[in-house]
């Protein structure tokens, strides 16, 4: 069975990884999606956010990672998928994911969504958040792998180097 994991991962925390890590391990190929997003304006280029997943999951034979653009189902079609893989944190969550699960069933029936709840440890932890604590230079280690965070440090600090 191959799955695809949609997302933005802007950037990629250690609640995406622990989707990634169980449900690479019940499926034989993960391809995980970057979506390259006209509308929002990302902190990460498309391919700096592919390059970061690539890094933390090494260890992980069956994961693959790309980016995408468009509409998730028609990836999945075009990545040979069966399924697709979202992670769910908590009620707030399930509304806007239900709704996109229905839309695309109905858009594209031979693929179905695959939800796992994130781990308890993970339950909080937004890539919005995440970034929000690295902008007043928090400390983020408990958020995200050493590589996502120096690269978000780096980029903060390039920002207020261009506000200045
Ligand atoms: O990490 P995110 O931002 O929660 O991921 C959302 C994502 C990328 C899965 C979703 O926005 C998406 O699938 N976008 C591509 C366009 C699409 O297929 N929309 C769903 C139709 S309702």
């Amino acid at each position: 069975m191959i799955a695809v994991y949609p997302g933005s991962f802007d950037p990629v925390t250690f609640g995406h990884l622990d989707i990634i890590r169980r449900s690479s391990a019940v499926v034989d190929e993960l391809i995980v999606g970057v979506l390259r997003n006209r509308e929002k304006t990302p902190l990460f280029s498309a391919e700096e956010r592919v390059n970061m997943i690539v890094d933390a999951t090494r260890d992980i034979g069956n994961v693959k990672v790309t980016v995408f653009s468009g509409l998730s189902v028609d990836f999945a079609r075009a990545s040979g998928a069966q399924v697709i893989v979202r992670g769910l944190r908590a009620i707030t969550d399930f509304e806007y994911e239900l709704q996109m699960a229905q839309t695309n069933r109905i858009m594209e029936p031979s693929v179905d969504t695959m939800f796992l709840t994130t781990s308890l440890e993970y339950a909080y932890l937004s890539s919005t958040t995440v970034k929000e604590v690295a902008a007043y230079e928090g400390d983020i280690s408990r958020f995200v792998p050493e590589n996502v965070a120096d690269a978000l440090h780096r980029r903060v600090a390039e920002i207020k180097a261009g506000e200045k």
